[in-house]
């Protein structure tokens, strides 16, 4: 038995707490070895409803349903020992009211094992944000370009490139931190304003496309890996493992269309003793 305790998870008191320090690495998963492999090396995993977009192949993240982001946050949960896992509430599930918030957000919690959820909007949700805080629920919040509004939004375009925008961005991130969010995402966020909401909010902003006057980072795991075939502006591609896989296919399927695999040692022959007669 090994004399190692586990490493003790992260939590959102410990996101909380790291306002102003060292940078938070954030990163989405999908899946249980997506997880394991980042879990040594980020702070918080989150279960994005991007997940509809980049696996499931949806236009956007409106389609995606509590028991889709459930099988999935359960599966991250499995793969992750140390980071905080965070669960996105997806579109429909906690707009209508705080309780209805709660019911989604507690069954998320309760099937999937995570820590907390992510939910998207400013002063409107801010309300709800508490409802859900207040009775045991950490939520991060998510401000900026909110991909589940994409049909009142218009398209995916960055926020607070104008200053009549400012005052309004500023005003949801304080009202999110002010209902006790944990933490704010802020999502392609002109970087002077970014710096403005760091500045003045208590608690961690993390930034997708936001700067690095963000408290933090996220990218999605997939578009930083160099998986997907288009990525904003804003994602540096660290890998290339779009290609790699491409490689590795494309010789798979050369080797079975000329038969040099299997090869002898990925054959099995007969045991010694029942080798058929001569
Ligand atoms: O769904 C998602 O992946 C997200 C990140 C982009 C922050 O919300």
């Amino acid at each position: 038995m090994s004399s190692q305790a586990p490493a003790a998870r992260m939590t959102s008191v410990d996101i909380r707490a790291r306002k102003g320090g060292a940078p938070i690495v954030a990163l989405t998963a999908y899946s249980a070895p997506a997880a394991a492999i980042a879990d040594p090396h980020v702070d918080l995993l989150l279960v994005g409803d991007s997940v509809g977009m980049v696996v499931h192949g949806y236009e956007t993240t409106v389609p995606v349903s509590l028991e889709l982001m459930v099988m999935h946050g359960r599966a991250v949960v499995r793969g992750a020992r140390r980071a905080l896992v965070v669960v996105d509430l997806p579109f429909g599930a906690y707009e209508e009211s705080p309780a209805v918030a709660f019911r989604n957000a507690a069954r998320v919690l309760k099937e999937t094992g995570c820590s907390a959820v992510k939910l998207e909007g400013g002063r409107r949700l801010a309300d709800t944000v508490r409802y859900l805080v207040d009775r045991g629920i950490p939520v991060m919040g998510h401000i900026g370009l909110t991909p589940q509004a994409i049909n009142t939004l218009g398209g995916f375009r960055a926020q607070g490139r104008t200053e009549d925008q400012w005052d309004g961005l500023e005003a949801d991130a304080m009202a999110i931190s002010d209902a006790g969010a944990f933490a704010i995402v802020l999502e392609a966020i002109a970087e002077p304003l970014a710096a403005r909401i760091t500045g003045a909010v208590p608690v961690p902003t993390i930034g997708i496309g936001a700067s690095a006057a963000c408290d933090g980072q996220i990218l999605v795991m997939e578009d930083m890996l160099g998986m997907t075939p288009r990525v904003p502006k804003f994602v540096r591609q660290f890998g290339r493992v779009g290609e790699a896989i491409d490689h590795a296919i494309a010789d798979y399927a050369a080797s079975v269309r000329d038969r040099s695999f299997p090869a002898g040692e990925h054959t099995y022959g007969m045991r010694p003793e029942s080798k058929p007669q001569q």
